[in-house]
């Protein structure tokens, strides 16, 4: 730990690659951001806003780019699902350019692990020159989108060395679970209880992810035989579609695999049809209520020849197959599940570059932040 309390950056610490110590450090990085928001008296959100501009709310869009606009994804979710409010997740890139609705009900929020990209930050501010209150969920409490952003939300998750993030990304997510809780508390659109069931649940969930973290040795063994893969599919409902998202970008960026994300229901609108005996599927199923639908695309996917790893948070028996293998993770809140179920999908990712010999903390063509157009 260095001195301020934050997990020490420079180091390696014994492993072989910051991004493997990074994903190891989401037990403890999650407990640092989580613990300020329980203080409800005086942690981040104690004077974000009054309920009546809470009520008075219409819209929020939520921009960012890569790993943070799939965070902005999972919020969407839980800030809709929760606080009644509509949420339209933009890409910062596209935002800044496209002339959004924007009036006196609507706020934007951006979400930078490193408060420095550009197509955020200039989002930022033609929201801001637009009229719209801006807040920032951030890992870097002196960036530039921390200073000019009318309130911020940090992430606590230490320095992030490597270039794919992981650690920041479950911090993101853990803070927006915070803000929809916050939000459904001041709009008045959810029982209290269900509220506080859902901080107990952030409460638990360094545990949570340190059982997923146990699967590392099982998923260095599949990495080993699919690193020759040339196609893989992550595919999974509802909020499972953003994690699948998240997953193909790791893949992709620290392998050089091609990684293809699906929701789940458009598999037979065209997907399925790269469907062989040569495929291989992650299937995410952390959502109880889509459950059947996730069974019904696996059962096509294994008939068809393809393979199968399924992640999933239900812990009831399933189907034996052959093709199909399994990371069975501990039972969480579905609202909560994304913050466990993408953290075998980081280390698969990992092994799997590991296997393919790629520079995995530094890949070709890929900076920490992207502070030019
Ligand atoms: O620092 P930011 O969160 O604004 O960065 C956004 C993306 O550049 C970043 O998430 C990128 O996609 C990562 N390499 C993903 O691992």
């Amino acid at each position: 730990m260095e001195a301020n309390g934050n997990i020490a950056a420079t180091e390696k610490g014994g492993y072989a690659h910051f991004m493997l110590k990074e994903i190891h450090e989401q037990p403890q990085a999650l407990q640092q951001t989580i613990a300020p928001y329980l203080e409800t008296d005086s942690g981040p959100l104690a004077n974000f806003l009054t309920a009546a501009q809470a009520q008075s709310l219409r819209k929020l869009y939520i921009v960012a780019c890569g790993t943070s606009h799939h965070a902005g994804l999972v919020g969407k979710h839980a800030i809709e699902s929760l606080a009644r409010l509509s949420v339209e997740v933009d890409l910062a890139s596209e935002f800044r350019y496209r002339n959004p609705l924007l009036d006196e009900h609507t706020a934007v929020l951006v979400i930078s692990q490193s408060g420095e990209t550009a197509d955020t930050l200039a989002s930022l501010q033609e929201a801001q020159r637009r009229g719209c209150p801006v807040w920032a969920i951030t890992n870097v409490q002196n960036s530039s989108i921390a200073q000019q952003a009318d309130a911020v939300l940090p992430t606590l998750a230490g320095t992030e060395v490597a270039i794919a993030s992981t650690k920041a990304y479950t911090a993101q997510l853990a803070v927006l679970l915070l803000l929809a809780v916050h939000l459904a508390e001041l709009r008045q659109t959810r029982p209290a209880a269900d509220l506080a069931a859902i901080r107990q649940g952030l409460r638990e969930l360094p545990q949570a992810v340190q059982a997923a973290l146990e699967y590392g040795s099982f998923l260095q063994g599949l990495a080993n035989q699919i690193a020759e893969q040339e196609l893989i599919f992550f595919m999974g409902w509802g909020v499972d579609y953003a994690g699948a998202l998240e997953a193909a970008l790791k893949l992709k960026e620290t392998s050089y695999i091609h990684a293809g994300a699906l929701a789940a229901g458009e598999l037979r609108h065209g997907p399925i049809a790269l469907i062989t005996e040569k495929a291989f599927m992650v299937c995410l199923q952390t959502q109880p209520h889509l459950r059947h639908r996730m069974q019904g695309n696996m059962q096509e996917v294994l008939a068809k020849g393809g393979k199968i790893l399924l992640v999933d948070t239900d812990a009831s028996p399933g189907a034996e197959d052959p093709g199909l293998l399994r990371v069975s993770l501990p039972q969480v809140h579905p609202l909560l599940a994304p913050i466990v179920s993408i953290v075998p999908l980081q280390l698969l990712a990992y092994y799997v570059a590991v296997a393919r010999g790629c520079n995995v903390d530094k890949p070709r063509n890929l900076n920490k932040s992207v502070t030019i157009e």
